[in-house]
């Protein structure tokens, strides 16, 4: 049986080598229960429009019931054959009701408007499971930082020690950024929320169908496509899709590094758990950070899958082109990337365990509290260009004689600046400087607790 949709005007079947080339089978058949959805709400308008009887409808949707449980147990599968799944489930249907009424489904719509319409439904769904997976990496930070409300480290710009900080304000900062994720996920959503179906292969269809109706039943909150044209050659929703799965890649790589960088000998701030690490086959004695490596290079995958889409859009006249074909694998990969990657990395920072000591051992290494000396002087009156003069001084002196900040002796100070009396050694403490630090926004410990009762509202009403 020719199992093609359009096979009526040519005189043979397709060469092999067309038949393996055009095939999408093997990767748009996780579409096969959106499509079947799509039927169902398809059949239904086909009925309005006069074009079903109700007998017809009952046994169309009883066949198409009976489709969907086959494909979901693996009775039914598409094959190379069906060229792709819209084929395959046709065939599927027509075996299950016949020819004469099986053929009936396909009137009024195109496989440019269904498949549109389907990857739609299906990377709404997606979007939902990822948002879910990245509050749950967002609760397990929210609890490394309400484990540790007064435990400071060194905050770094340039890597080189910078000020000191506490640990909660760092891990909150990245927080924030998977809450713009998410909420980008939300926002693409909402602008996601338009069906294609019923624009046909590109002009709408003749058929007095209801493509609002259709939309209601998919679910689509925003109604159906204003342009049919628009409708079925779109993509800009997956390249967005892309665009927000790889900046999630990329803030996931962002913690990443860090967590490999904590875990080494010499930062020594945190250790990975067991069940979060791997060994090496030949150096007994390795532990690895293997999933923050794999989440840093995934990274590059999912940059890799919207570079890629943008370039097959590009320059892509109206309406369907075949390159379109094109758009599934990179966003289902994306999907199937962050849908492994998120629990696992989840587990590993919900796990690891902070090295308190190491880290506030160093909080205040490197001369990070000269800045305090700076603004400590001008809130003596003196200028904060002279301040920072003076600070440097104090740097200075501290690295030609080896020593730190809080060791430079009353004389020392008077020397650099009669303005540097003993009272300076007030902000020469890591305690201090997070305290001082106390307006929205900032790391003192009163200001990070209002941030985390900030977050921890906003992730309890999502
Ligand atoms: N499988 C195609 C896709 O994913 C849809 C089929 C459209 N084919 C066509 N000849 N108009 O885009």
């Amino acid at each position: 049986q020719d199992v093609r949709l359009w096979g009526g005007r040519f005189a043979g079947g397709p060469a092999e080598a067309l038949a393996k080339l055009s095939a999408s089978v093997h990767f748009d058949w996780r579409l096969a229960p959106y499509d079947i959805a799509g039927s169902r709400a398809h059949a239904r308008v086909l009925h309005k429009a006069g074009l079903l009887t109700a007998d017809e409808l009952q046994r169309m949707i009883a066949g198409l019931d009976r489709l969907e449980a086959d494909v979901a147990d693996g009775t039914f599968t598409g094959t190379v054959a069906d060229e792709d799944v819209h084929t395959a489930l046709e065939r599927g249907l027509l075996e299950r009701l016949g020819p004469e009424l099986g053929g009936k489904l396909r009137a009024g719509r195109s496989r440019n408007d269904q498949v549109a319409t389907l990857f739609r439904m299906y990377l709404r769904d997606h979007a939902r499971i990822i948002g879910g997976l990245i509050a749950d990496l967002q609760q397990a930070l929210v609890g490394l930082a309400e484990a540790h409300p007064d435990v400071a480290m060194p905050g770094r710009t340039h890597l080189q020690h910078a000020q000191p900080v506490l640990f909660a304000h760092h891990v909150l900062a990245h927080v924030q950024a998977l809450g713009r994720d998410a909420e980008r996920l939300r926002q693409w959503d909402e602008r996601t929320a338009v069906s294609p179906y019923g624009s046909g292969a590109l002009a709408g269809s003749s058929l007095g169908l209801d493509p609002q109706a259709v939309a209601a039943e998919l679910g689509f909150e925003h109604g159906s496509a204003a342009n049919s044209i628009d409708g079925t050659a779109s993509r800009d929703f997956v390249a967005e899709f892309a665009f927000i799965t790889a900046m999630i890649g990329i803030d996931l790589s962002r913690i990443a590094e860090e967590v490999i960088i904590w875990n080494t000998k010499e930062f020594c701030f945190v250790t990975l758990d067991d069940a979060y690490s791997t060994g090496s086959s030949i150096m007994p004695q390795k532990k690895n950070p293997d999933i923050a490596e794999l989440a840093r290079g995934k990274s590059g995958r999912l940059i890799g899958n919207l570079t890629g889409l943008l370039a097959t859009l590009k320059a892509l006249p109206l309406a369907y082109n075949r390159d379109l074909q094109e758009d599934k694998e990179p966003v289902f990969d994306s999907c199937d990337t962050l849908e492994v990657l998120l629990p696992a990395f989840t587990g590993m920072m919900a796990t690891l365990t902070v090295n308190r000591e190491r880290m506030e051992e160093l909080a205040p290494a490197g001369f990070s509290l000269a800045t305090d000396v700076a603004e400590w002087l001008v809130k003596q009156g003196v200028p904060f260009r002279v301040a920072h003069e003076v600070a440097g001084e104090c740097v200075k002196v501290c690295e030609t004689n080896g020593i730190e900040l809080d060791e430079l002796t009353d004389e020392q100070f008077a020397a650099i600046s009669p303005h540097l009396t003993p009272e300076v050694r007030s902000v020469l403490n890591v305690a201090g400087a997070l305290a001082a630090r106390n307006g929205r926004g900032g790391t003192a410990p009163s200001a990070v607790a209002a941030q985390l009762a900030e977050v921890k509202a906003d992730l309890a009403a999502q």
